[in-house]
């Protein structure tokens, strides 16, 4: 059904949850439980109890609004949601527009006297993004059981505090084990999320509709060499620990370039150098890999080629390489219960979109794994994404939360 949306009042909440942030405007920076993601949790709670939704919070922090108008509101709930942690500098839309989207979708329906069949909830995941615990999608994880709880609670953060310490200082308690959720708990699950990609705005089309998310895999890996005086040690002498880890860092692109597959992609975001002084020979150096594409097979070939790269390196630079694998998970193909009602929503809106792959991976990734799920893309500016100049229209925004309105009533209805 056609839904007004106040795209106004949207803009200015996004601009609001924006402020809460450790990072100098336009940057954002919200790193999941720290006081700046508290702060925008209270926020986003005072607008979910505005539009008298039922809130529920779980043991990691997962937080669910419920609007119970549905005329059979023991039947599976239709879900929609995203995140609203943020990598350091990042934007003000990766995530947000999903979660505030759902709810001015929501809010949408209501002023329109809509009376859905089942009821909606919009969610907000815990920390999907890996800055905090190394592992992205923490929330998603434990509610479709693809990590296990007590495993999730051991994890540790920079400052060697774990999530179930910092979780419970923050007023999560509970048991991870509850986080879980049921078979059949949502009928279906939408999540509307900016494209963090350039591919709708070259071709001037206002949304996508993604077909599949790619594979994602991160690696971790330590290079211990023998460290020592940058003047006193002779050449042939070093075993430098950051050159090795350099040269495995290149491997690592050369490998996803290797594929001849534009889906193919590697890059070495984080490297941390010990000691860190310029006249000292790295002793140590750790790296963190993400690896991903759309094709399983490809993407495990070029973790399998990070491997070999590893012990190429210490067997000729003679260090020790240890390579862990934090995760490696499946690509999720969309629901065509949700692609479908996605596609009925466009055309009855008269937009155009197209369908698309998602190579950033998203909640929906996880959620694929309990519920029939699909999401929907809207543009960003050069397909700039996770950088302070991340930017999306207010009109583009509107567009995408009038579709995802228009799909939540059918699947809902
Ligand atoms: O890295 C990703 O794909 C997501 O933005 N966390
Ligand atoms: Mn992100
Ligand atoms: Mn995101």
């Amino acid at each position: 059904m056609p839904v007004h949306i106040d795209q106004e009042r949207l803009v200015h909440e996004l601009e609001t949850l924006a402020s809460f942030s450790d990072a100098p405007a336009p940057a954002v920076t919200r790193v999941v439980f720290s006081k700046a993601d508290l702060e925008s949790r209270a926020y986003l709670e005072r607008l979910f109890r505005e539009a008298g939704l039922a809130i529920r919070k779980d043991p990691v922090g997962n937080t669910f609004a419920r609007w119970i108008g549905g005329a059979e509101p023991e039947l599976a709930a239709v879900g929609t949601g995203s995140h609203t942690d943020a990598i350091p500098h990042a934007g003000r839309y990766d995530g947000t527009v999903g979660v505030l989207g759902g709810l001015e979708a929501i809010r949408g329906l209501q002023r329109a006297g809509f009376r859905p069949r089942r009821s909606i909830e919009v969610l907000a995941f815990t920390s999907e993004e890996p800055t905090r615990f190394g592992i992205g999608c923490l929330g998603s994880r434990l509610l479709s059981s693809s990590l296990a709880p007590e495993t999730a609670d051991r994890l540790k953060d920079g400052e060697g505090s774990t999530l179930e310490e910092i979780r419970k200082t923050a007023g999560f308690c509970g048991s991870l084990a509850d986080v879980a959720l049921p078979q059949g708990y949502y009928h279906a699950f939408v999540e509307l999320h900016i494209e963090q990609g350039p591919l709708l705005e070259r071709a001037k089309i206002p949304l996508g509709i993604v077909s599949a998310i790619a594979a994602p895999a991160t690696l971790k890996i330590s290079v211990e060499g023998a460290g020592g005086h940058a003047g006193g040690v002779l050449m042939p002498d070093r075993h430098d620990a950051f050159l090795a880890a350099a040269e495995i860092a290149l491997a690592a692109e050369a490998a996803a370039r290797a594929t001849g597959a534009l889906d193919s992609v590697a890059t070495t975001g984080v490297c941390h150098v010990f000691p860190g002084a310029v006249n000292s020979i790295p002793s140590r150096t750790t790296l963190e890999i993400d690896v991903r594409d759309t094709d399983l097979a490809r993407r495990d070939s070029i973790i399998k080629a990070i491997g070999d790269a590893c012990t190429d390196t210490a067997e000729s630079r003679q260090v020790q390489v240890r390579l862990e694998i934090i995760n490696a998970d499946a690509p999720a193909q969309s629901s065509p219960l949700v692609v479908e009602a996605l596609r009925a929503s466009c055309s009855e809106a008269q937009l155009e979109f197209i369908s698309m792959v998602s190579r950033a991976y998203h909640d929906s990734l996880f959620m694929s794994r309990i519920v029939p799920q699909g999401m929907l893309f809207i543009p960003c500016r050069n397909g700039y994404s996770h950088r302070p100049d991340e930017y999306a229209s207010p009109e583009d925004i509107a567009r995408g939360v009038q579709v995802l309105a228009s799909t939540l009533s059918r699947l809902a209805a």
